[in-house]
C-alpha cells in the first residue's frame, strides 16, 4: 500500500510535519465541513461563522457552537489520531499543525500540536480577550459574559479573521523545514492552511496526502493515498517502524 521512498524517507527523517483537517476526525464521529454530510450543507456558514453575525445574533451563534461542543466532548479519538501520536514518538521532530477545533489530538496525547483555527473547547471575551477554558454554555436565552461585562465567544478563527499569528508563523516554518510532509483528511480549500503542503514540496518535503478522496492538490503532491486515515495511519505506521 505504501512506496518504498515513503518508507525509507520517514524512517531516516529528521523532521516530519503533518497537517490534519475535519476527515481525521469522521471516524470518531465529528461531522466534517464539506462533502454530503458536511456540516455546512446543514447550516449557512456565513450566518454562523463570522463575527458579525455573531454581533447580530450571538444566540444562533453559540447555540451552534453549544451543539458542536456537546457532539465533541462525547467522541473519543480514533486509531488515526492514537497513530500520530505514536509516530511523535518514533521522529525526532514532530509538527502536528490541525485546522481542526475539536481538541482530539490533545485528547489522543500527542504534544506538540499547532492549532491554527483554535479551539471549540476553549471561549475568549470580545472586549479584554481574556480565556477561558470551561465549558461556557449558554443556558436558556443567557449569553455566556466576561468578568469585565464583555460578550464571550468561542475562541475560534471565524471567516474574515486573522490566524493566531504565532501558530501561523510556527506551521509556516515547519512546512519549509520539514523532510517529510502528510496532508490528512482536509480538502485543502481553505487558505492559508492548504498552502502548507505546497509550500512543504516547494522547499523540497516529500509531500504526500492521505484522503478518503482526492482534492484540488491532489495533483501537486508527490503521492496521494486514498482511503479512511484511521486506517492507513496505523498501517502507515507499522509498515515504517515495526
Ligand atoms: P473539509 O470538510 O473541507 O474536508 C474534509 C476532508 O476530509 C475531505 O477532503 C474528505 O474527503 C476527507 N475525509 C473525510 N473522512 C475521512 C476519513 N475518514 N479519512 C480520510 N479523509 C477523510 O474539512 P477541512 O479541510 O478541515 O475552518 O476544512 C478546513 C476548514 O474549513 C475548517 O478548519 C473550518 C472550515 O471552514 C474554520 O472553521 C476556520
Amino acid at each position: 500500500m505504501f512506496s518504498e521512498r515513503l518508507i525509507q524517507e520517514l524512517k531516516m527523517a529528521q523532521k516530519v510535519a503533518i497537517l490534519t483537517g475535519a476527515g481525521i476526525s469522521a471516524e470518531s464521529g465529528v461531522p466534517t465541513f464539506r462533502g454530503e454530510e458536511g456540516l455546512w450543507k446543514k447550516y449557512r456558514p456565513e450566518e454562523l461563522a463570522n463575527f458579525n453575525a455573531f454581533i447580530q445574533n450571538p444566540k444562533l451563534v453559540w447555540e451552534w457552537y453549544d451543539y458542536r461542543r456537546k457532539l465533541i466532548s462525547e467522541v473519543m479519538p480514533n486509531p488515526g489520531h492514537a497513530a500520530l501520536t505514536e509516530m511523535e514518538s518514533l521522529v525526532p521532530t514532530f509538527d502536528l499543525i490541525t485546522q481542526n477545533v475539536d481538541g482530539l489530538h490533545r485528547k489522543a496525547g500527542s504534544q506538540n500540536i499547532i492549532e491554527l483555527h483554535g479551539n471549540i473547547l476553549q471561549s475568549r471575551c470580545v472586549d479584554c480577550g481574556v480565556k477561558s477554558d470551561a465549558l461556557v454554555m449558554s443556558q436558556d436565552d443567557e449569553l455566556p459574559h466576561c468578568s469585565c461585562g464583555g460578550l464571550m465567544r468561542p475562541d475560534v478563527v471565524w471567516y474574515g479573521e486573522t490566524l493566531p499569528e504565532e501558530a501561523i508563523h510556527a506551521a509556516f516554518q515547519s512546512a519549509r523545514t520539514c523532510d517529510v510532509f502528510l496532508s490528512i483528511g482536509t480538502s485543502a480549500v481553505v487558505h492559508p492552511a492548504a498552502s502548507l503542503p505546497i509550500v512543504a514540496k516547494e522547499a523540497g518535503a516529500l509531500v504526500v496526502e492521505i484522503n478518503k478522496e482526492s482534492t484540488v492538490i491532489s495533483h501537486l503532491v508527490d503521492e496521494s493515498i486514498l482511503g479512511l486515515s484511521g486506517e492507513i495511519l496505523p498501517e502507515l505506521v507499522k509498515a515504517v517502524w515495526d
